[in-house]
């Protein structure tokens, strides 16, 4: 029997109707056997505060627990301004500290995204940049950038577009194996 892979999903929107927390959403449905996905609340986790870091508000711990206890992440981020939101980008730096106790270290990780003209490409781009400072490991491919996003969803969050299915389970079998072989080697 294949080893059990949990996944943690960070959605780096907090909007009622994103595209990106429907992604996640999307994924629960479609994993591959032996796989588990569930979805970070970030909505509580108040800005980062250094003075803090030793003992950070009960959002943040809970958020940290989830990631220890993750056999991979999967990051579903829109693009802001050409990079991350400060959504996501308060949540990591928050968990990232104290920085010799933060749970990305080692940590699987894959990211994807839906959004404009060019489906993330330049936040995935820069995201790649923050986790090389976090030692995720990242899944280097499949790649998941979904241009044009409310043409792929019904309005109910359903991924409607068969292309960005097919390419969404690709990254979801992908990070399942990555996870696997990541652990083996460790
Ligand atoms: C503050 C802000 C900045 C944005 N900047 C970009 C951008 O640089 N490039 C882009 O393609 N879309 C940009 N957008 C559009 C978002 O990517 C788009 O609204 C996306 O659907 C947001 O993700 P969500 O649906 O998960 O909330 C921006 C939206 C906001 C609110």
């Amino acid at each position: 029997m294949a080893i059990h892979v949990h996944i943690l999903g960070i959605s780096g929107s907090l909007r009622r109707g994103s595209f990106n927390t429907a992604l996640l959403r999307n994924a629960q449905a479609m994993l591959p056997p032996d796989a588990s996905l569930e979805i970070a609340d970030l909505s509580g986790i108040p800005l980062f505060n250094q003075d803090h870091e030793h003992a950070p508000p009960e959002a943040v711990r809970t958020f940290k627990a989830q990631i220890a206890g993750a056999d991979a992440l999967l990051f579903a981020v829109p693009e802001y301004n050409y990079s991350i939101p400060g959504v996501l980008k308060n949540a990591i730096d928050w968990a990232s500290r104290p920085y010799n106790e933060q749970p990305f270290n080692g940590k699987p990780a894959a990211i994807i995204g839906a959004g404009g003209r060019f489906g993330t490409v330049r936040a995935q781009l820069h995201f790649r940049q923050i986790a090389g400072y976090l030692n995720l490991l990242m899944l280097p491919r499949p790649e998941l950038m979904i241009p044009l996003a409310h043409q792929k969803f019904d309005a109910d969050g359903a991924l409607t577009d068969p292309e960005a299915r097919d390419q969404l389970r690709e990254v979801l079998n992908a990070l399942v194996a990555w996870a696997r072989r990541l652990r083996s080697t460790a």
